[in-house]
């Protein structure tokens, strides 16, 4: 190995503060698709409890549920109809505090979803709502609004739904005519609340309550730049070329409003009641970390997804500058900066980081998407990009499967797909079925493993027996091995209470850094790279001869 000149370069420095969620790996479970006890096809809870063994090996601090809660999974349960009760696909509460004591005696942490800008349209709200006249207390839970026109036939403004068509539905009025509209960021059965009014921050509260006594350890919480609309829903078009969840645009009327923050600190003084450090983690999807980190100034959430992180490409120099506008703009406000490369609304990284055509979060790739993935680049780059980031310091979010290298499945037939996007968008996007599809545990059982009767809500690619769990187990060179090495040698080494002290010198298409006792290097570019001295504790390819190959990252430690 070769020591070449290394400049050190002013270290970025992750806020400092002993609260569990601040290093955090966090792992994502997407219940319909994690594993199914029952049989029926579907992911439930007596499944993750039948599991908890095979995460603590893995070697996460906490895991993170997306929506089980009581829901007609028009959005695969982001369309929550009862938010205090587990629907009966998923289990019972009891099933509930079952996973969550089996968790907690392996000492994982768990938090949960909370959907706070829509309902169902099933919602006892919205239903007495729809019974309820115009005007009345009823619909003032949500946001219902005369049409214009003549005959008050064209929605109230031109919003559009973020899974496409118009953002506005409307109503029969109880004598048969035709009535006011509701607004829907999202699918039509997903109607607005109005966050204006404070029946629904009461019942909020309630909501937060309601698990916190059962014991959750947080909530991450969606579309949290979304719940405040502004004042007289201005008209606003959208860029076209930005993702589905924020795009570019710096004054969106229904992302970001000022007026969000102050839910925020209230739930924050709700939150701090309880002991044990509770956690809120934003979903916001806004165009930098500087304005990312205002979801999480010190008196209001916890964490948010570092979104800009996720959407970079595979380019040192678009990472280095991501790596330190976010350790900067979190650490200003006194938080830890996450990261995060894959999760149950984006292509996975497996795919998506070999890519060859543009790709706006949301819309999904399918049989007919211009430049699909060659997928032995892009397994390599996910490896190398998961090392990278897991030597970072701050809290990783983990998306169930990952950690088995699966990738996108792109060749799904069209009636099986089932996201609101692909129906909305008349098949235009094909949305994120395919980052959904159930994960396999054991190369040779029916569903590899996931459900014992073989069913399967999606159909699962035959090429996934060789990345079944208990494939993976034994072979040191698998994807598995490789994950539970770093997240071994992370928490041994604090590297997530760590700092990055970047190296400079060992060429354009490398990202280097030291972050403790490791030195951690990825090579971006196409030709092998010398490394500097030290001990390979791992590494995503071989490294032969002192030299890292390319798209590879390694951490080297000095003892
Ligand atoms: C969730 C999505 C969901 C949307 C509407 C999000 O950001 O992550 O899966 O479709 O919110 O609730």
């Amino acid at each position: 190995m070769t020591s070449p000149e290394t400049d050190l370069v002013d270290a970025p420095v992750a806020a400092t503060g002993s609260e569990w969620w601040r290093t955090a790996v966090i792992y994502q479970i997407y219940p319909r698709s994690f594993s199914d006890s029952s049989g029926d096809g579907i992911g439930d809870l007596p499944g993750i409890t039948s599991r908890l063994d095979d995460l603590e090996t893995l070697g996460v601090d906490a895991l993170w549920l997306s929506p089980f809660q009581r829901s007609p999974q028009k959005d695969a349960g982001y369309d929550v109809s009862d938010y205090c009760d587990v629907d009966p696909l998923f289990g019972t509460l009891a099933d509930f505090d079952d996973m969550l004591a089996g968790a907690h005696s392996r000492g994982i942490r768990v938090i949960v979803d909370l959907v706070p800008n829509h309902s169902s349209d099933q919602h006892v709200w919205f239903q007495e709502a729809l019974a309820a006249a115009p005007g009345s207390p009823e619909r003032a839970r949500y946001l219902f609004r005369e049409g214009r026109g003549l005959d008050g036939d064209v929605p109230p403004n031109n919003w559009e739904s973020v899974f496409g068509g118009p953002a506005w539905s409307r109503v029969v009025e109880a004598d048969g005519s035709l009535g006011q509209w509701y607004l829907h960021l999202f699918d039509s059965t997903q109607p607005d609340f109005d966050w204006s009014n404070p029946v629904v921050r009461e019942e909020f509260r309630r909501i937060l309550r309601f698990w916190l006594d059962r014991g959750v350890d947080g909530f991450r919480v969606d579309v949290a730049h979304g719940l405040v609309k502004a004042e007289g829903l201005p008209d606003h078009t959208p860029d076209p070329e930005g993702g589905s969840m924020g795009g570019d645009a710096a004054d969106v009327p229904y992302w970001g409003q000022e007026g969000v923050h102050e839910v925020y600190r209230d739930w924050h003084e709700l939150v701090a009641e309880y002991e044990g450090d509770r956690a809120l983690c934003a979903e916001a999807w806004l165009p930098t970390p500087e304005r990312t980190a205002l979801w999480v100034r010190p008196d209001e959430m916890h964490q948010a997804f570092n979104f800009s992180y996720l959407e970079t490409p595979w380019d040192a120099a678009s990472l280095r500058d991501v790596v330190t506008s976010s350790l900067r703009a979190y650490g200003a406000v006194g938080a830890p900066s996450t990261w995060v490369l894959s999760n149950h609304d984006v292509v996975r990284h497996a795919s998506r980081l070999a890519l060859t055509a543009e790709n706006p979060q949301g819309h999904g790739i399918g049989p007919n998407s211009p430049g699909k993935p060659v997928a032995e680049l892009g397994l390599r780059r996910a490896r190398a990009a998961t090392t990278l980031m897991l030597a970072l310091p701050g809290s990783a979010y983990l998306y169930q499967g990952e950690e088995l290298g699966l990738p996108e499945v792109i060749e799904l037939d069209d009636h099986v797909r089932q996201d609101p996007t692909w129906f909305r968008t008349g098949g235009e996007r094909y949305g994120r079925d395919g980052c959904r599809v159930p994960i396999p545990w054991s190369s040779d059982a029916p569903a590899y493993g996931f459900s014992p009767t073989g069913d399967s809500w999606l159909p699962q690619p035959a090429e996934w027996a060789v990345l079944a769990r208990d494939a993976q187990l034994a072979d040191e060179a698998s994807t598995l091995s490789l994950y539970r090495s770093l997240l071994a040698s992370r928490r041994a080494r604090h590297l997530g209470a760590g700092a990055v002290e970047w190296i400079e010198g060992l060429g354009d298409d490398v990202v280097a850094f030291r972050n403790g006792t490791v030195t951690v290097v990825a090579n971006t570019g196409s030709t092998a790279v010398a490394l500097p001295d030290g001990i390979v504790i791992a590494s995503s390819a071989p490294v032969l001869g002192g030299t890292l190959p390319a798209d590879a990252a390694v951490w080297l430690a000095d003892d």
